[in-house]
Formats: structure tokens, C-alpha cells, sequence
């Protein structure tokens, strides 16, 4: 999450700061960027992120050239017309091309040749099995390092294009190597077809991803007209991005249909199940629970998921998403264990043993499976957790740990002391509280922290 430019490293939050600060921000509302502001920006592929790209960043008083192998599309915006539809497009289009702020072209050479910023928007579909098709990128990024080699004016290079993490890197850069005017950024596009034109000007999201700050603010105030605070990041977080939205959409819209059949089926009001779950924003529509960690457990969601499927099952209901939810946790406590299993046959202090911090619940803890494995392949084990001393659970808890790990009161340790000063590498499977997290930073132990309990 860091970027650098010549004034130093730039944590992404700082930088987003300083951009909003900046008194030349403007918002959209008929209002243009000040000169200082304007850039001269060639949009590569005039399709429906480039040809959106292009007419928006005109009509809010950019300089852009619109660059497309396709002469359908390069005559139709020259005409003033857009080359397929797309509610409030025509009409940007036909506003820009006549004050002469877009003109579309097959010549990547004449479009770059008074641009700041080429914005690459090409197609990358799906190949056959499924991977991604980098051919029309890896072409047009040729033709425009063709058209650099003797360039001097600086020209940053935004990759819009869905492309996985690295690209940029391996793909590119490459082909600038030669050419010291030219910086690499990433700018992934988020827009909807149907409502593209709202969502490029009240955009939801605006990633500029590089490592080079000045090219990152370059393509950054490219949106000084749209009132979106640009998020700044690395190269491989703005490429990555993109995907996890767009898995997170593909997520969000099958868990809905799912839990609505489901709810159907037993004659309850799929859409007021659904709006009352919205209704919740602290911990349903919210981050919460949106942070990479450690597996779920607890008394709760393994339980009630194997009871969702169980009755699915019954009434002849497929919920494959539904119904992996806990194979894939199972599969991420695989990982972590096989990870503690990895550093090698010596001592082990489990930091956490509870299903999370601040709870002394050890139902269904993953702790408590993730320890019985590592017991099993001979390693030597301890564990401390500031909530759990055994001889003050009862009950079903008690009972629990008691028939997994029967001589787990041999394992716990009293105090974070005893088994920081045991331990040779420390595995972290929850959030530790501020103290403890300092002395594990400090005290120079090997760590595993499987819940990113530290980041
Ligand atoms: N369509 C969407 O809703 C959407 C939204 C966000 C991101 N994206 C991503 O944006 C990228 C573009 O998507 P799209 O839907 O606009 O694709 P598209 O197929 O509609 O347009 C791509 C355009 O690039 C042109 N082109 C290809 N090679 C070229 C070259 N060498 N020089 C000049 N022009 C060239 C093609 O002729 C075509 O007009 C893809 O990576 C896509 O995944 C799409």
C-alpha cells in the first residue's frame, strides 16, 4: 500500500489526502479543470470503457485523442456520434467532437504525440480455458512503444484493461525499457455498462496504482472533475483490485439468490429477508468481517451453515456457494496448519486459542484443530491465550476442549512470558491486544501470524 515519488515513499492514505487538499480539486457540476490541470490524454481502444473513458474526460475539458483499429468507431465519434449505445454517451460525444476536445484516430502516433497520458483500454476476453487473453494489449502496447522510442516528452502509460497483478511488470514495462520518458501506472476501470456515463462521473471507486508518484498523480488528476477521492496504491493492488470487485459482486449477487431460494422454499419473503439483512450496516453492509485472517469458528456459523445445508438438502435445493462456505474455511485452516507444520520441527508457542479474541468460547475454535494436527505430526506445542485458563471454563466449553485435546492443560501456559521465553517461533491465530502485539514485535521471535493479527 505504499507508493514512492521523487519526495519520498507516500502511504495511500496520505497521498489521497494531500490530492483532496489540493484547492484545484474540483467537483463535477458543469465546472472544468483550470489549465495547469488539463492534460492531453490518447484513450487506446475506443470500446465501451475507452470510448466512456474518452468522451468523459473531454467533455470535463481534457485534450483526448481516441485511438481504434475499428474505422466504424473512429468515423461514428468524428462524426460526433458514439459507435454503440450507451445512455448519455451521444451526447458527450457530440458536445466534445464539435468544441474540438475529442477526435478519434487509427494512428496511434498522431494520438500521443501532444498526450501526458495514454490510457490503454483494449479487450482482454476470456481465452478458451478460461485464462486471460493478453493479445490485444501486448499489440497495442507495441505500437505505442514503437511510437516512444525517440520520444522526450514525458508520457505515463495507464493500463484501464482488466489485467491480473504483474502485468504491468512483465508485460509493459518491458516494452518501454528503452524509452526513459515513458512511467507505467494502472487505473482499472470500474463502470457498468448501461449507467457507464454516471458511474465514470460520480464514480464509486477511482485506483491509480504505480510506483512512480509523479505518474500516479499525473493519471490521479486526470479526475479532478469527478468528486471521488482517488485511492493510491501499488501497481499490483490497483491490477488486483478489479478482480476482487468483481468476485465480490459475482459473490454478493449469488449469496442473495441463494439465500432467497432458499428462503422461498420455505415460504418466506425472499426481498424482505434480503432488505432487512441490508437494514444491518454495521456488520452486514459494512468492512466488517472483510479482512483477511484467520479461519471462523465458534458456536455459531459452522453450526448454523451445516444446518442451512442439511435443510437445502432435504427440500432437494443446490446451494453450491452456500454449501462450500465451509470446505473453503476448512481449506484455509489447512493452509495456516500446514504453514506451522512448514517451519520445521521445533518448539511452537500458539498465541490465541479461543475461536477469536476476546472470548474464552473454544467451541469449534479452529485453534483447537489446527493444535490436535500439529500433535499428531509430533510437534512440540504450547499455548497461551489471556482469556482461558482451564480451571474457569465450564460446560459445554470445557467439555469441548477436554474430548479434542484431553491433556491440553498441560499445554497452556499463564502468562505471555512464559511462553514468549519458551517458544522459538510464535504462530498468532488472533488479533493480540496492542501490548502484546508490541513486545512480539519486539522481542525478535520467529513469527507465523496466521491471522494477520499483526498487519
Ligand atoms: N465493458 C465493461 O463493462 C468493462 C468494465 C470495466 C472494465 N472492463 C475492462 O476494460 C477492458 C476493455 O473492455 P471493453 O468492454 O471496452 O472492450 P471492447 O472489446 O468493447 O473494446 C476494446 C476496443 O479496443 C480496440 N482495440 C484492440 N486492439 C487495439 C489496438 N491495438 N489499438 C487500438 N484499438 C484496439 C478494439 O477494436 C475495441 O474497439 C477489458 O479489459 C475489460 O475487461 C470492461
Amino acid at each position: 500500500m505504499v507508493v514512492s515519488n521523487a519526495r519520498g515513499a507516500v502511504r495511500s492514505g496520505e497521498a489521497r489526502g494531500r490530492l483532496a487538499e489540493e484547492p484545484n480539486w474540483i467537483h463535477f457540476g458543469g465546472i472544468v479543470p483550470s489549465e495547469a490541470h488539463k492534460s492531453g490524454v490518447a484513450v487506446l481502444g475506443l470500446g465501451y470503457v475507452g470510448c466512456v473513458t474518452a468522451a468523459c474526460l473531454a467533455s470535463t475539458g481534457h485534450s483526448v485523442w481516441g485511438v481504434d483499429r475499428d474505422e466504424h468507431k473512429v468515423r461514428s465519434v468524428n462524426r460526433g456520434e458514439a459507435p454503440f449505445y450507451e445512455p448519455g454517451l451521444k451526447e458527450l460525444i457530440r458536445e466534445s467532437a464539435s468544441a474540438g476536445r475529442l477526435t478519434a484516430t487509427m494512428s496511434t502516433r498522431e494520438a500521443i504525440e501532444n498526450a501526458d497520458v495514454a490510457l490503454v483500454c483494449v479487450g482482454t476476453p476470456s481465452e478458451r480455458n478460461g485464462n486471460l487473453g493478453l493479445d490485444q494489449l501486448r499489440r497495442a502496447v507495441e505500437e505505442l512503444a514503437a511510437t516512444c522510442a525517440n520520444r522526450t516528452r514525458p508520457l505515463v502509460v495507464a493500463i484501464r484493461s482488466t489485467v491480473f497483478p504483474g502485468t504491468c511488470e512483465q508485460v509493459v514495462m518491458p516494452a518501454f525499457a528503452g524509452t526513459g520518458a515513458v512511467r507505467v501506472a494502472a487505473n482499472p476501470e470500474f463502470l457498468r455498462e448501461g449507467v457507464a456515463v454516471r458511474d465514470f462521473m460520480e464514480a464509486a471507486l477511482v485506483v491509480v496504482g504505480g510506483e512512480d508518484g509523479d505518474a500516479v498523480e499525473r493519471v490521479a488528476g486526470l479526475y479532478r472533475a469527478v468528486p471521488t477521492r482517488p485511492c493510491l496504491v501499488s501497481l499490483r493492488t490497483a491490477e488486483m483490485i478489479k478482480y476482487a470487485c468483481n468476485a465480490f459482486h459475482a459473490v454478493k449477487i449469488s449469496f442473495a439468490n441463494e439465500v432467497g431460494a432458499l428462503a422461498e422454499m420455505m415460504g418466506v419473503p425472499p426481498e424482505e429477508v434480503l432488505e432487512t439483512l441490508c437494514s444491518d450496516d454495521k456488520l452486514n453492509t459494512s468492512a466488517a468481517y472483510l479482512k483477511p485472517g484467520f479461519a471462523f469458528g465458534g458456536s455459531c456459523l459452522p453450526k448454523d451453515l451445516r444446518a442451512l445445508r442439511y435443510r437445502a438438502a432435504r427440500l432437494d435445493l443446490k446451494l453450491p456457494m452456500l454449501e462450500s462456505v465451509l470446505a473453503s474455511n476448512e481449506e484455509h485452516l489447512r493452509r495456516a496448519t500446514q504453514a506451522a507444520l512448514d517451519v520445521g520441527p521445533v518448539r511452537l508457542g500458539v498465541v490465541g486459542l479461543a475461536f477469536k479474541e476476546n472470548t474464552d468460547d473454544l467451541r469449534e475454535s479452529p485453534v483447537v484443530t489446527m493444535l490436535e494436527t500439529l500433535i499428531g505430526k509430533g510437534r512440540e506445542v504450547r499455548v497461551w491465550d489471556p482469556h482461558i485458563q482451564l480451571e474457569k471454563i465450564y460446560g459445554s466449553n470445557r467439555e469441548y476442549i477436554l474430548n479434542a485435546i484431553p491433556h491440553i492443560g498441560r499445554l497452556l501456559t499463564a502468562s505471555f512470558e512464559e511462553i514468549e521465553s519458551w517458544a522459538h517461533t510464535l504462530v498468532i491465530t488472533q488479533r493480540p491486544s496492542a501490548e502484546v502485539a508490541a513486545r512480539i514485535r519486539a522481542n525478535g521471535k520467529p513469527v507465523l501470524d496466521v491471522a494477520r493479527g499483526l498487519s
